[in-house]
């Protein structure tokens, strides 16, 4: 009987290569950064090995020698000294994340700064929209997240990446941001945002865990895809430049559907939890890091991903991984 040989395309490394369909660039990767309020900051993050919170001396550090092995994208978190029920750290002028976009702004003219709006970081319940007793208000909160966008776009960032979840956070921060001159600067709107145990790591990093209740009332479940493109619409519309899918590696069909219906381009972030799992297996020896990481990261590509935000950036970086 005549059968069929798909091994013939397989013989080797070179064939391999040639009929590979997914083709990893390492300018795709963007690395988050945990910049906190103070002077002589650097502490390890128990639950994320290999990142840390910096102050804004050592994270201009990091980024240089980022910047020497290539890497020339970043993604901004902030942590604040002080907490209050407004999240009023989020938008002041001389706030965490607005002196660092400044900072590293004047020394690398070069380096794409996105920076993450949002209030959980910044107010005392850890919510991240104002709340009224038990509940997280929508429309009060458009107001402060608009403010938070502005300071960021006066501080001099490039993109700037809602994660709050509020519904109509895209078309308020588009508006602030047309009125007060700064139309080209682009917005990366977490669109298809689902609450997720994978953030365990990082609210244990950025101190953003709520200190009652979840966030469902605000993030996607998880059991739910069509209202992914319904998000995914929503703030295509208000006006999103890119759409992000979050997390990652358990989402990649919503990957996959958010890339066929948008026509902006698609970035996925590969959470804390989700880097975290990769540390620890590699750790105890039960897996390859490097060839872990590749293929969750090219699953990622080949799933519809046009860009990545990845705590794995350095380590790729540094290693050539890609
Ligand atoms: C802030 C924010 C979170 C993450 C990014 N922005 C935490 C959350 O929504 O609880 C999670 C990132 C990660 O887990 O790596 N809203």
């Amino acid at each position: 009987m005549e059968i069929y040989r798909p091994r013939r395309i397989r013989e080797n490394q070179i064939i391999r290569d040639l009929v590979s369909e997914t083709v990893v660039d390492k300018k795709k990767f963007i690395m988050p950064h945990f910049v906190e309020e103070g002077e002589n900051i650097r502490t390890e993050i128990n639950s994320m090995e290999g990142i840390e919170r910096c102050s804004i001396e050592n994270f201009l550090i990091d980024v240089e020698s980022d910047y020497k092995l290539g890497i020339k994208s970043i993604i901004i978190f902030g942590i604040p000294k002080e907490k209050d029920s407004q999240g009023t750290g989020a938008y002041a002028d001389n706030g965490i994340v607005q002196e660092a976009v400044r900072a590293v702004k004047v020394k690398f003219s070069d380096i794409f700064v996105i920076t993450d709006v949002c209030m959980c970081e910044y107010t005392d319940h850890g919510h991240c929209g104002i709340i009224d007793d038990k509940t997280v208000l929508n429309d009060p909160t458009l107001d402060l997240l608009a403010k938070t966008a502005l300071s960021h776009a006066k501080a001099g960032v490039d993109m700037v990446a809602p994660s709050d979840m509020m519904d109509g956070r895209v078309g308020a921060i588009r508006q602030i941001l047309d009125d007060n001159g700064f139309e080209n600067l682009g917005i990366m709107a977490y669109s298809a945002k689902y609450s997720s145990a994978f953030y365990g790591p990082f609210r244990d990093a950025a101190g953003s865990a709520p200190s009652f209740g979840d966030r469902r009332s605000y993030q996607m479940d998880y059991r739910n895809s069509l209202e992914a493109k319904k998000e995914v619409m929503l703030d295509i519309n208000e006006g999103a430049d890119i759409v992000m899918v979050k997390p990652a590696l358990s989402y990649l069909d919503i990957i996959k559907t958010t890339k066929e219906i948008s026509d902006v381009p698609v970035c996925a972030y590969n959470v804390s939890g989700e880097y975290t799992m990769v540390k620890i297996m590699a750790k105890n020896g039960y897996v390859d890091e490097e060839s872990f990481v590749k293929e969750i990261l090219t699953s990622i590509f080949r799933a519809g991903a046009d860009m990545i935000i990845s705590y794995h950036t350095r380590d790729i970086f540094k290693n050539n991984w890609f």
